[in-house]
């Protein structure tokens, strides 16, 4: 089973990108788990620029990753309270067009981590809300871990 693991957070050291990197270190025999690491190559939405059959690289990249992936596991920061833009964006450029979505009926799972008290836990909604627009099937169960400077470090 591949599952594609994607951060929410570009930083080097992010505790986000690091908690995911636990999970494939600990993923049981037969479930490998992949970092997905172009996020930042993709362009802001801009629906003249989505054009069927030629859209930007990193887009079509992208979405054949998801495509490729048996399931997704995404591990978010907040920001502002929210999801950070480069994830929204990503989300949005793989939403279009709904029909051929390639996150539809595909099982996810939302971890998050700040290094705030309650650990990203309104972006982990959201984000869990965005992959219910786009027809996954995500898991219920969160985890979000707070004070992430201090228990990740
Ligand atoms: C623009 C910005 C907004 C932030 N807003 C929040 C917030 O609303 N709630 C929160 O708990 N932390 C907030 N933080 C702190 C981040 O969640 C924290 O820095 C986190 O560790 C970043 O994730 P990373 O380590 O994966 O990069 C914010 C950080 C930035 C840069």
């Amino acid at each position: 089973m591949k599952i594609l693991a994607i951060s929410g957070s570009l930083r080097q050291g992010s505790h986000n990108t690091e908690l995911l990197l636990a999970a494939a270190a600990g993923a049981p025999a037969g479930v490998e788990i992949e970092l997905y690491g172009g996020l930042k190559e993709i362009p802001p939405y801009d629906a003249d620029d989505d054009v069927p059959a030629d859209q930007p690289t990193a887009v079509e990249q992208f979405k054949a990753a998801l495509r490729e992936a048996d399931a997704v596991l995404i591990a978010t920061p907040e920001y502002n309270s929210s999801i950070p833009g480069v994830l929204k964006n990503a989300l949005d450029w793989a939403s279009r067009p709904l029909a051929d979505c390639p996150l539809r009926n595909k099982p996810a799972a939302v971890l998050s981590s700040s290094t705030g008290m309650f650990g990203g836990v309104w972006a982990a909604a959201e984000t869990r809300k965005v992959l219910g627009a786009l027809g996954a099937r995500t898991l219920e169960n969160t985890v979000s871990v707070s004070k992430a400077d201090q228990r990740l470090a």
